[in-house]
């Protein structure tokens, strides 16, 4: 079955809003995972505007089902996720004016780069995965430079808002997908995901992790992350039962 990551920046966000000890995001992790998350993920940005080094550490420490990092090419954030060692690292491009991520990273433009850091995570066992858009030059060129998966950006399916624009990038996520795992790529997908339409993006495509964040934070603010993790998997089992082949 498909496994979720949930993505606890913003229980950080909130803290952060008062700079002060709550809500804390390592409850929440745990919290997330008693819900039935298989991954937790955190975003330690470049300018810490939620997640903290010490939440990272502390993460580190207490989650025991698997870790996602997001980040930038940084050298510091790079540094820092060396030497944590989560389960996996996520590249994102990172924007200081964004208020959250707003493109896949262009991985075609800058592949010697990447390809010296993902050497670097590989020699240390850490799977490595691009957040990217479906578009095929950023999917070989993803292969190319040594990425283990590719986290395909749902981003304009989940803003799309009529059935035909939603069946449309369904339809190019579909052929991202294919061309991916014909490379031998392994395949995510996330952003902008909610309870509303995570269903037909089950039902349609078939990915090893689904990654969302602020749809189930939000949720979580009425009835528990605990209870907000486990309807979202809930939703996740029901519509992979029904998936067309
Ligand atoms: N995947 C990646 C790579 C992201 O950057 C984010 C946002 O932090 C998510 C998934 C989750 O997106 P959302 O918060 O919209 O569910």
């Amino acid at each position: 079955m498909t496994k979720l990551g949930v993505n606890i920046d913003h229980v950080a966000t909130i803290r952060q809003a008062r700079r002060t000890f709550e809500p804390d995001p390592v409850t929440a992790a745990s919290l997330a995972i008693l819900g039935g998350a298989d991954i937790i993920t955190v975003h330690l940005r470049e300018d810490r505007r939620h997640i903290q080094d010490r939440d990272v550490r502390l993460l580190r420490e207490t989650v025991f089902t698997k870790l996602n990092l997001e980040m930038s090419l940084a050298r510091e954030i790079v540094d820092i996720a060396r030497e944590i060692k989560p389960e996996k690292v996520t590249f994102v491009p990172e924007k200081r004016q964004e208020i959250t991520t707003e493109g896949g990273l262009d991985v075609v433009s800058q592949k010697k780069i990447l390809g010296d850091i993902v050497k670097r995570f590989r020699d240390d066992g850490i799977l490595v995965s691009f957040f990217i858009d479906p578009e095929e030059d950023q999917i070989s060129a993803s292969k190319d430079v040594g990425a283990h998966y590719i986290e395909l950006h749902t981003g304009n399916y989940a803003h799309a808002n009529d059935d035909i624009s939603k069946g449309k990038m369904i339809e190019k996520l579909q052929r991202g997908l294919n061309t991916a795992q014909k490379l031998g790529l392994q395949v995510n997908a996330g952003h902008g995901l909610t309870y509303q339409n995570v269903g037909l993006f089950v039902e349609s495509l078939k990915v090893e992790e689904l990654h969302i964040g602020h749809s189930i934070v939000s949720r979580a603010v009425f009835v528990g992350i605990q209870k907000a993790v486990s309807e979202m998997k809930e939703l996740i089992f029901r519509h992979d039962l029904t998936r067309k082949p």
